[in-house]
Parts: structure tokens; sequence; C-alpha cells
């Protein structure tokens, strides 16, 4: 055992999802209040910074000097050491929130009850499937009118494919919410008012064997459903097993509400007692355990500066083995270097701390001066491996970027190669064309007003962007099999190459996808790209 094998053992590294308005900022400063990371719920970050108009977003970057679309928050409970890495949602969605999934080893998925599954948790979910991430389902805001119990897990299952398994089950919704059954107790939690969430609530519980008792507390008409519900759920529902959970195939499933912090802690306890600690990553030179070697870390997120004043770069990485010291001199295998990290620093949600030792499960913020670039790997001196590297996902957003001024053709490709290289846009070129029309991809449309206002405010650069009708990017699996310029599509198909070459074909919609599939035998179509 190592020094550092405690700490890493009560590390758990978690991401958030959910489609915007879920609940996921009111859960997440519930967990902090348990965490006692903060003293009354509502503090974590301001409402306003949490649900900010496309048109204060700049400012709100420029004033932090960080990206708010990137909190990492740690916390202390019950022993463990937690980090939680929000991942935003609204109008500024973007690559980095799919990115953010590849440092986390598991994720809590929340879901409005009166709604079920929403667009963007269905975009994170498929990349939580990709990774094979054990998946926690927080089905939220009970105290509301809620869809049928059965219909909501139905929805999970129907629409993410995944099965699921509640550990407790709600007794009505909105005025009628009595509370929640637990299945592994066999007993009911009644709801109680909890001042405003501010604390846990004086819950009782009694049990179900109790049932005068539980008549009494909770109504008739309620328990009669209940039993009714529990017969059926004990016929139809999938069986708990902690190893589907692991291998992301089946997901518990809680019932609670976050804005009056009901079910929260049960949540919080179930969760922590079935996720894993730091889980061992793929390397080129074999799997890496997290407490048998030493530091080593990938860059998953690089942030620029939006101050213009101060020009810097903040690379975002995630530790995967042994220990950090700030001191210490580690190998960015890539650069192929070995230097001393500038600066490292714990990013919270609007304060950066700096640090002087980190584990395998932390992530940690470093200066860069601008030789990282994402998906790279840092170890001690004496190792030379490599991570696998991090996916590039599909935009669905796609524009034709002109300069306007000709003259400042340099500052234009310099500009858009180096915001292209930090991972907010991806940019593509026509067959045929020079570098002064570049086509740009971004997940979320946000993304094109910051490359524009990037470009003038910190390139000088004006540009144009035309929106161009694709919304489906795939990449040629099998390029080396594949002569691209024989491919035949439909007519609104358009052949591109990424920076590095690599064929590319974009689609109005699905249907031509699946056309040119049937045209050109033999053709395999990626939606993510390891190249
Ligand atoms: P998000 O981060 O997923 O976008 O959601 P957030 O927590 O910001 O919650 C969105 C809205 O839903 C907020 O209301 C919040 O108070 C409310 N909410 C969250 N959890 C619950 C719950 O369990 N029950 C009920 N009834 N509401 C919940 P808002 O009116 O938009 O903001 P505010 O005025 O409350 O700040």
């Amino acid at each position: 055992m190592n020094e550092f094998t405690e700490e890493i053992n009560r590390r758990r590294t978690f991401a958030i999802i959910s489609h915007p308005d879920a609940g996921k900022t009111t859960l997440t400063e519930k967990f902090l209040l348990y965490g006692g990371a903060i003293n009354l719920a509502g503090s974590v970050k301001g409402k306003a910074t949490a649900r900010h108009a496309v048109s204060d977003w700049m400012e709100i970057e420029k004033e932090r000097g960080i990206s708010v679309t990137s909190s990492v928050l740690q916390f202390e409970y019950g022993g463990y050491c937690i980090n939680i890495l929000d991942t935003p949602g609204h109008q500024d969605f973007s690559e980095d929130t799919y990115r953010t999934l590849m440092a986390a080893d598991s994720a809590v998925m929340v879901i409005d009850a009166s709604k079920g599954v929403e667009a963007q948790t269905r975009k994170l979910f498929k990349v939580c499937v990709m990774r094979k991430i054990p998946i926690f389902t927080f089905i939220n805001k009970l105290d509301r009118d809620a869809n049928d119990t059965f219909d909501l897990l139905d929805d999970i299952e129907k629409e993410l494919g995944i099965a699921t398994c509640p550990l407790n089950w709600p007794i009505g919704s909105g005025k009628e919410f009595r509370g929640v059954y637990d299945r592994e107790k066999k007993c009911v939690i009644s709801y109680s008012d909890t001042e405003k969430g501010t604390k846990e609530g004086t819950a009782i519980e009694i049990p179900l064997k109790e049932e005068n008792r539980l008549r009494e507390a909770i109504g008739d008409v309620p328990v009669d459903r209940l039993l009714e519900e529990m017969e059926l759920l004990d016929g139809a529902g999938a069986d708990f097993d902690l190893e589907s959970v692991r291998a992301g195939e089946l997901t518990p499933v809680c019932f609670g509400s976050a804005l009056t912090n009901f079910g929260v802690e049960i949540f919080l306890k179930h969760f922590l007692a079935m996720t894993t600690t730091p889980l061992p990553r793929k390397s080129d030179m074999g799997v890496i355990e997290p407490t048998e070697n030493e530091f080593s870390a990938f860059v998953f997120k690089i942030q620029a500066n939006m101050n213009k004043a101060h020009r810097d770069r903040i690379a975002f990485m995630r530790i995967c083995s042994g220990k950090f010291d700030a001191q210490m001199e580690v190998r960015h295998v890539q650069g192929g270097r070995v230097m001393r990290l500038s600066q490292p620093q714990q990013i919270m949600a609007d304060e950066r701390k700096v640090l002087s030792e980190a584990y395998a499960g932390d992530i940690i913020g470093v200066f860069d001066p601008g030789v990282f670039s994402i998906g790279d790997t840092l170890c001690v001196p004496k190792e030379k491996f490599c991570y696998e590297g991090i996916p590039t996902f599909a935009p669905e957003h796609f524009a034709r970027v002109r300069q306007m001024d000709t003259m400042k053709r340099k500052q234009f490709v310099k500009g858009i190669q180096q915001i292209a290289q930090e991972g907010a846009i991806q940019i593509f070129q026509e067959y045929n064309t020079g570098l002064e029309e570049i086509i740009v991809g971004v997940v979320g449309v946000l993304q094109f007003d910051v490359l524009k206002y990037r470009l003038e405010n910190e390139y000088n650069v004006e540009i144009r962007l035309d929106s161009l009708p694709y919304e489906h990017i795939r990449w040629i699996e099998n390029k080396e099999e594949v002569d691209i310029a024989k491919l035949t599509g439909t007519s609104d198909m358009k052949k591109v190459k990424d920076m590095k070459g690599n064929p590319l074909l974009l689609f109005v919609n699905s249907w031509s996808i699946g056309m040119t599939l049937d045209r050109n035998k033999g053709l395999v179509l990626t939606e993510f790209s390891r190249n």
C-alpha cells in the first residue's frame, strides 16, 4: 500500500447531468449543505450566473477570468472526498460539456418528474454509455405534480436503453406528496416541511408492516395505492445488481425534491455506497491503476482567459494515478518536456484556490503557456505513456466563416486555429479551397458568438458567419479502405476534411446518412472520432 492509497480510495468523482431547469444546481447545493461546504443552501453559485442570458455571458467570463461553464466542486462528506463536475446546459452547451464526462467515474442524472427524459439528458447520456460509466438517477420535484412513476421509469428504459432499479418509491406527488417508500428498509419515510430546504426535515420512518400506524400517518388512499404499486413493481422491476450498475447497464433510481431537501441525503448515501473509487484508465502501456502508479493525469479541457489584459490559458486535468505535489517535476509526454506545473489550483465554482497537493480522482487547473492540447498526458519524468485520446464529438451546427479584411489573413488563421486547439470549436475545410474560407462546427450555437467575439477582441479580426444547413457530421471510420473521390452520397451531402486531413461528411438530415450508407457498401461512419 502506498502512502496515498487511503486518500485515493476515499475519493469519488462524478459529473452531474440534466436538462436545464431539472434541478441540477439545487441538488448540488444540497449536497454541499450536507458536506458542510456551505452553511445555507443557495449560496453555491448566484442564480443570476447560473441562469445567465447570452448577452451577459461575455461579461461574466471576463469578470471571473475563467469560464462559468466549468465548475468543479470538492467537498467532504462521511469520510469521502467528493469531486462534482458540473456539465453546463443552456445556450453555453459546448463540446466541453461532453469532455467533462471523460474526467468523471460516474454520473448523476437529474430528471424533472413532470417532464421525464429531455433532449440535453439524452445527448449527455450517450457519452456516458460510450464510456460505460455508472449512472445514478435522481427524479426531482416530487413536491409538484409528477408523471406516473411507472411511466417515468419506462421513459428512461425506452429513451435511454438502460434498465432501472428504483431504490425508493414516491407516495403521491404535488399537494398529495406523502413521502417515499424505502424498498431496502421496507419502511415509509414521510414527507415533512423542511424550512424551505435549509435542513433535512424531521422525517418519520414507519415500517410497512405497521400498516395501521402508516394509515394514520399518511392516509388510507395513499397506503392502498402504495401496496398496489409495490406488488406490481416486485413482479416487473429489474433486480438490483451492483455489477450491472458498475457496468453502466442498470441505473439505481431515487425520488425526491431537491428544493425542499427531501430524499437528497438518502440519495447521496446510496450513491456513495455504490459508486467506485477512482477508476483505472487505459494507456498505450496498458492499464494504469490509480493507487499503484505514481502521478499521472490527462488534460480534458483548456480554457482561454477572456480577460484581454491577461491572455492566459488554464488547462484542466484529471489526476488518474498517484499523488500530485506542486513542487514535483512532471513529464508532458506529447510536448516531450519535463516541467513544473505552474500555479496549480483547484477551480471552485467562482474562486481559485492554490493547492499544494492533490490525488487521483481530483481535478486541477494549471496555467498553460500554450503547450497543452486536449487529451495530453502528464506523468512522472521516468515514465512515458499516453492515455487513450479524448474523442472529438460531432458538432450539430455549422457555419462558413470569412474574414472581412483579406489583409489580416495571418491573424485570422492563427486565431481560428488557436481557438480550435482549445477545443471550443471544430474547423473543417472543403476540398479545393484555401484557409481563407473555413467551415466551423459547434455543439452549441453560443460558441459562434464566442468565436466572433474572441477573434475581434483577441486577434483584431472581423469575420462574417453564414450558417449552413448541415446538422450531422460523420467521420469515416475505415478511411484507408474508402476512396473519398468516388464516394456517392445525396446531392446535399458535403465532403470536407478536418485540420489533420481526415475525411468527413456533412449531412442535412439523418435520411441522407442512411442513403449514403446504402449507396456505398462497406462504408463505416462514426459520430465520435478518436483520430
Ligand atoms: P438546473 O441547474 O438544472 O438548471 O436547475 P435549478 O437547480 O436552477 O432549478 C430550476 C428551477 O427549478 C428553480 O426554480 C428551482 O428552484 C426549481 N427546483 C429545483 N428543484 C426543485 C424541486 O425539487 N421542487 C420544485 N418545486 N422546484 C425545484 P426557479 O423558479 O427557476 O428559480 P428560483 O426562483 O427558485 O431561484
